[in-house]
């Protein structure tokens, strides 16, 4: 496992690649990409809901979340590369969504809410890159009201020792290019997040053989 891109270094990437990351990240996946973040919508997000995007980029989830809370309903976009949501910010103006939505930079790693501000938090492939994977996903359940729900996609290690293999073969040449692997790791939070009392709600794995991700919807108990 490579080490992560440290967080300075890493919102450069973004920002250098923010116009042309949907195309990017679209093909790498196969366009498997955005059927994970109608699933996690569709299986988290709620009418009404006031949402948190955390990592929400060019705001393809933020999307689909805006749509579907209505009008009574509000989505934070939350990056630490501005150029990733100035993308987002004019996706959300030319769809008429703008009323909706707020855009926050910073860390996601010491996310500025308070406990228990959400019903529901969003991570669409944000937690990949991040420096310590398990702190991130524990920072998103802090911020969840009890109740809410967590909905998230992120990338795990292949199944079967041969895909497995390759990946970490493609991975290691492609490693020295930022903007190619996006600072991206395979990782395990669901058992951190179980352990500090969230109960599953959905759990599903998606993806390419060679680069899978797995989506899965946790509640904060009442
Ligand atoms: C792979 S992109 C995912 C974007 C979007 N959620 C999607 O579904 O396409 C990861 C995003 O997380 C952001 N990010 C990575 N680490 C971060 C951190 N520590 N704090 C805030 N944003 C971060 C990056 O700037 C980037 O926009």
């Amino acid at each position: 496992m490579h080490d992560a891109i440290a967080p300075e270094r890493l919102s450069r990437v973004y920002t250098a690649l923010a116009h042309r990351y949907d195309l990017q990240h679209g093909l790498l996946t196969a366009h498997s990409d955005e059927r994970g973040r109608r699933l996690v919508v569709e299986q988290a997000v709620r009418p009404g809901d006031k949402v948190l995007d955390a990592g929400a980029g060019t705001g393809s989830t933020s999307l689909l979340a805006a749509e579907r809370v209505g009008a009574s309903g509000h989505v934070t976009l939350f990056d630490f590369s501005d150029g990733m949501l100035d993308v987002a910010r004019q996706r959300m103006q030319a769809r008429g969504l703008a009323g909706r939505v707020d855009f926050m930079s910073g860390d996601m790693l010491a996310l500025p809410f308070s406990d228990g501000m959400f019903d529901t938090v969003l991570s669409t492939y944000s937690i990949c890159p991040l420096f310590d994977q398990v702190a991130g996903a524990l920072e998103f359940y802090r911020v969840l009201k009890p109740g809410g729900r967590l909905g998230v996609a992120h990338s795990v290690s292949p199944e079967g020792r041969f895909m497995r293999r390759l990946a970490d073969a493609l991975e290691g040449a492609a490693w020295r290019y930022p903007g190619i692997t996006m600072g991206c790791r395979p990782g395990s939070v669901l058992p951190a997040l179980e352990r500090a009392g969230a109960r599953v709600l959905f759990e599903r794995r998606l993806g390419v053989p060679i680069f899978p991700f797995l989506v899965f919807v946790a509640e904060k108990p009442v």
